[in-house]
């Protein structure tokens, strides 16, 4: 599935605080994407090559799992720090590595997304788009 980066929203409570806040209805739609093989990211390590798009790949040990990049307070893109945690340029919430909130104004983590690998040995990150 190719989506470019504002069709790409992952769901999260800052979108769906954003809907409700505005008082608007939030189509999401389920949606599989494909981020390569998973031997991609064989390192521990967070990888940022799908940050823009809405999601951080995350490799521990034999765990392979996908953290979403968007902020929790008011939808800005985080970024990764040097000892794996995040930053959120905006008004400078920070999350530990797994996401969880060490600093404000967010109070919700970063949402964790389903992943699976299918049978080419692809990650399929299972998000929602509008
Ligand atoms: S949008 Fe991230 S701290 Fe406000």
């Amino acid at each position: 599935m190719s989506m470019n980066r504002r069709q790409f929203i992952v769901l999260s409570a800052a979108t769906l605080a954003a809907g409700c806040a505005a008082n608007q209805p939030v189509h999401l739609q389920p949606a599989a994407i494909d981020a390569g093989p998973a031997s991609d990211f064989a390192a521990d390590g967070v990888y940022s090559k799908f940050s823009k798009q809405g999601f951080f790949v995350i490799r521990k040990g034999t765990s392979l799992t996908a953290l979403s990049s968007i902020c929790t307070h008011r939808g800005c893109k985080v970024n990764v720090e040097a000892d794996n945690s995040f930053y959120c340029p905006c008004h400078g919430s920070s999350f530990d590595p797994a996401g969880r909130v060490t600093y404000g104004p967010a109070i919700y983590a970063l949402p964790v997304l389903p992943t699976s690998v299918d049978s080419r040995g692809h990650l399929i990150i299972r998000a929602t788009v509008i």
